[in-house]
């Protein structure tokens, strides 16, 4: 690139191009650096770029896990092994209250969250304080999970239902009929 540089950010051309690789750099190599560097010790766990973990102290995370892009996990919050979280999820155990002498939210109130083994969650879900995803359930995109799940479900909407299941001999979606 030969034009001169111009940028609203205070970066250098070559600081700039750092971070913007770094963004880009959702892939099995650099996703188990971050998972390394987070602090999280089970062998093969991936964290792509912008997932947060808030309270790591709290946080468990299973052998193979991948963490997608922007995710959410704040408080106690176990995920077992081999789970798919993907991009934009928020696992958050913590809520806060209301104060009624001051008229406003705050502090927190407690609930752990289970993600238990073989689970995906797609793009985009919220699963809710004090819930547990059972064992190889696919939650569908955006939905928001506010209950236990059953095991090998297909869950989806808000808030989310069964709609589904996973056939265990051959792997297949199997969808409720809605008739
Ligand atoms: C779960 C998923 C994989 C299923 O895909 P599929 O097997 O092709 O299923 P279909 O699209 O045929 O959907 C089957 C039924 O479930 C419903 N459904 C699918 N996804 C849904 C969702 N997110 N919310 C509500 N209903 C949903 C469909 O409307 C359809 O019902 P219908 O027959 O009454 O129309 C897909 O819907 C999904 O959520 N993909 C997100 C993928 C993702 O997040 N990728 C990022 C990488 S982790």
């Amino acid at each position: 690139m030969d034009e001169p540089w111009e940028t609203t950010t205070g970066l250098t051309r070559e600081e700039f191009e750092k971070f913007t690789r770094y963004c880009q750099a959702d892939n099995p190599i650099d996703n188990s650096n971050r998972a390394k560097m987070l602090g999280v010790d089970a062998e093969g766990v991936q964290i792509a770029p912008g997932a947060t973990l808030r309270q790591p102290e709290r946080i468990t995370i299973g052998k193979n896990t991948f963490i997608g892009l922007f995710t959410y996990l704040n408080g106690e919050v176990t995920v077992g092994e081999r789970v798919l979280i993907g991009p934009h999820c928020c696992l958050s155990a913590n809520n806060h209250i209301f104060f009624p002498e001051r008229k406003h939210f705050g502090g927190g109130r407690q609930a752990p969250i289970v993600i238990e083994d073989g689970v995906w969650l797609s793009a985009g879900v919220q699963v809710t304080a004090g819930v547990t995803v059972r064992r190889g359930t696919l939650v569908c995109a955006n939905a928001t999970v506010t209950h236990d799940t059953p095991e090998f479900a297909i869950i989806a909407g808000i808030p989310a239902g069964q709609i589904g299941h996973i056939d265990l001999e051959t792997g297949e979606y199997i969808w409720d009929d809605k008739a």
